[in-house]
């Protein structure tokens, strides 16, 4: 058996499409969406990631703000700058790029964006919301992987989901969504005992490890039908890729991502989303 693709491409285009429409109906509205992003430090992945998702706003008609800082800014400097975009009016989203370089703390600097403009959903303000099933701004990645399950009408209730991740950014925020839909889950994280055999019993598998020299998914590890998604990706023998190798894994599984392809234009996708949504809430502030 051969399972189906989940082509993240085309998914993110149908996100697009709708964004790009949103777009022009706030622009009627004399509101024009603007997303500010910071970058701090020359990681060479940060930077490609950070110009990806200018590229994308400028596709949907998104204007961009691009703050690119020195590797040793202070973390009171950088609250400075978070600052004045969190009142500055024509900014509607702020994303810092992540990982920060050392000196700066992620928690203190995350918590420093207005939850109204918090397009990856890190706040806690926003991270509560999302445990309490009210969040309007949500973690990119994780929204952008709900979004791919509905695409395919993959049904989620009562199915046993593995997360093999516990990130902020990944496995907090998919808990809640998946638990939502009625999902049973489990997250794995680098001390759970008997991965492979939580393996081998789930139905969908969303595995973010992104270092295959610790943890590789093959199709021996899942049972015949599963679903996986995979959201890892790193460098491997001068290779992009996943945790697990597509042509292996879609030969057991019914419905599988590729890397690269995959979950990577989703998380771009919803970033443009998210920054239309800050964008309208900015318009119901004191209605
Ligand atoms: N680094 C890797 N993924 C992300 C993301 O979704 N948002 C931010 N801000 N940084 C990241």
């Amino acid at each position: 058996m051969s399972g189906v693709k989940i082509d993240g491409k085309i998914i993110a285009q149908s996100v697009k499409d709708r964004v790009k429409n949103a777009v022009t109906e706030l622009k009627n509205h004399g509101i024009s969406p603007c997303l500010a992003t910071i970058l701090i430090g020359d990681d060479p992945a940060s930077a490609t990631y950070v110009r990806n998702k200018h590229i994308a706003c400028e596709e949907v008609g998104i204007s961009t703000k691009d703050h690119k800082l020195d590797a040793n800014i202070t973390q009171s400097e950088l609250t400075k700058i978070i600052d004045e975009l969190n009142s500055d009016n024509s900014v509607h989203g702020i994303l810092v790029q992540l990982p920060l370089p050392k000196q700066l703390d992620e928690f203190t600097t995350t918590s420093r964006i207005s939850p109204l403009k918090d397009v990856d959903g890190l706040t806690p303000h926003n991270a509560g919301l999302l445990a309490m099933k009210k969040a309007a701004l949500i973690a990119c990645t994780p929204s952008g992987v709900m979004e791919m399950f509905d695409y395919h009408g993959i049904d989620l209730e009562g199915k046993n989901v593995l997360l093999i991740n516990r990130s902020n950014l990944v496995g907090k925020p998919l808990y809640h969504l998946l638990l939502d839909k009625n999902a049973t889950v489990i997250t794995c994280h680098s001390k759970t005992k008997d991965l492979t055999e939580l393996c081998k019993s789930a139905d969908i598998i969303i595995t973010a490890v992104g270092d295959r020299n610790k943890f590789t998914l093959t199709s021996e590890m899942i049972k015949e039908g599963a679903v996986v998604i995979d959201v890892a990706i790193s460098r491997f023998q001068e290779k992009l890729v996943g945790d697990s190798d597509y042509e292996d894994i879609i030969q057991k599984a019914s419905f599988a991502t590729p890397v690269p392809g995959g979950v990577g234009p989703m998380t771009v996708a919803m970033l443009l989303k998210n920054t239309i949504t800050a964008a309208s809430l900015s318009t119901q502030i004191g209605k």
